[in-house]
């Protein structure tokens, strides 16, 4: 317990993604990086509202599965905070949920800590403003535990990760797509902070370019060894054997192990699976959802057309092609070594475990 208290001190130390900050009493504002101005600039926004909330996740100026899970806790506050006088506060609160809670629908983790709001407001017979009091503590403890647990991961991960070994990971799963710390990334800390002399080749992912922008944005910060490469690069990277392991975060699992994650993740699975190299995902508990049995029951989000036309405002491809967008695909629970989560590491067959 003690041991626990003084980890979760020196986690509460690491600067936050996305945090709620008070502005009197029981006001408050939702105060996140925003992602999109990334690696160019380094800026923080307040979110007061819900409908900026909404914005916020749907144009990933918050992105990656806990992030938007805390943004959505956020969201129910401020949720609370438009409805204090209200005479359907709850009903009110609960509409204003769900509206954020359809911003994104492949991360599960935004439903997870939007319900777990919910369950306050629903379950809680108080005047409104001793429930916003309690959604800001909730939504600060989510906050602090999503460090604690990435550090866990961090942990476990790192024991998979061999001397010197080289590391392939796709999109940001980092401390930029949690409160702070990270998943996949989170790994590639708690073994660098072992052995310096690990290496991380990115994936470039397109189309948004988060491992591009952000991963490599992290770790060459932190001073780790990082290689960028384009995401049809990882094969030849593979071959001539430069990658000893993958490690990539995920956005929903599915309770036999298949694990939707960024566009483009399968491909690297199936790559990993010929090559005989390990396939992990790093991912806490909220990002499995035990109500789905396998990854087909997986709502993937199709996005925007232009993030694959355009490049920098500018459109890079004959302009009436068809284009079809998906964010996510899943990768078969088939093609998966292990699942890393804050309470160890499981075989995707008995990841189920992990609920009893
Ligand atoms: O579209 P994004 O950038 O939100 O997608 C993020 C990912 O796919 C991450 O790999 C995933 O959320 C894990 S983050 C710890």
């Amino acid at each position: 317990m003690l041991l626990w208290i003084l980890r979760l001190r020196i986690e509460m130390n690491i600067e936050k993604t996305i945090q709620w900050v008070r502005t009197d009493s029981l006001n408050g504002v939702s105060r996140m990086i925003d992602q999109t101005l990334l690696p160019y600039e380094y800026k923080k926004i307040d979110i007061k509202t819900t409908n900026e909330m909404y914005d916020a996740i749907k144009t990933m100026i918050v992105r990656g599965a806990p992030a938007i899970g805390i943004a959505g806790a956020h969201g129910v506050v401020l949720a609370a905070l438009e409805s204090i006088n209200c005479s359907d506060f709850k009903a009110q609160v609960v509409k204003k949920a769900n509206y954020i809670n359809s911003s994104r629908p492949t991360a599960v983790n935004l439903s997870w800590a939007i319900k777990k709001q919910l369950e306050i407001v629903e379950n809680f017979n108080e005047t409104n403003e001793k429930i916003i009091e309690l959604l800001i503590e909730n939504a600060i403890k989510l906050e602090d535990e999503d460090i604690a647990i990435n550090k866990r991961i961090g942990e476990f991960g790192s024991t998979v990760i061999p001397k010197g070994g080289s590391i392939l990971t796709h999109c940001n799963a980092g401390g930029l797509a949690t409160v702070g710390y990270g998943t996949a990334l989170g790994v590639v800390r708690s073994a660098f902070e072992k052995d310096s002399s690990i290496k991380v080749f990115a994936n470039e992912t397109r189309p948004r370019q988060q491992g591009a922008r952000l991963t490599t944005y992290e770790l060459i910060r932190d001073g780790i060894n990082t290689t960028l490469i384009t995401d049809a690069m990882g094969a030849y990277f593979m071959k001539m054997g430069m990658i000893d392991v993958v490690v990539v975060g995920a956005d929903r699992i599915a309770i036999n192990g298949d694990s939707a994650n960024k566009i483009g993740t399968y491909m690297v699975a199936i790559a990993a699976k010929y090559h005989n190299i390990p396939f992990y995902i790093a991912a806490p508990k909220s990002t499995i959802d035990s109500s789905i049995k396998s990854g087909d029951k997986i709502v993937i989000e199709l996005r925007d057309s232009r993030e694959v036309t355009e490049i920098n405002g500018k459109t890079v491809c004959a302009s009436n092609v068809n284009i079809i967008n998906p964010g996510f695909d899943v990768t078969p629970a088939s093609l998966i070594t292990g699942i890393i989560t804050e309470y160890g590491i499981f075989k995707p067959e008995e990841l189920y475990k992990i609920f009893e």
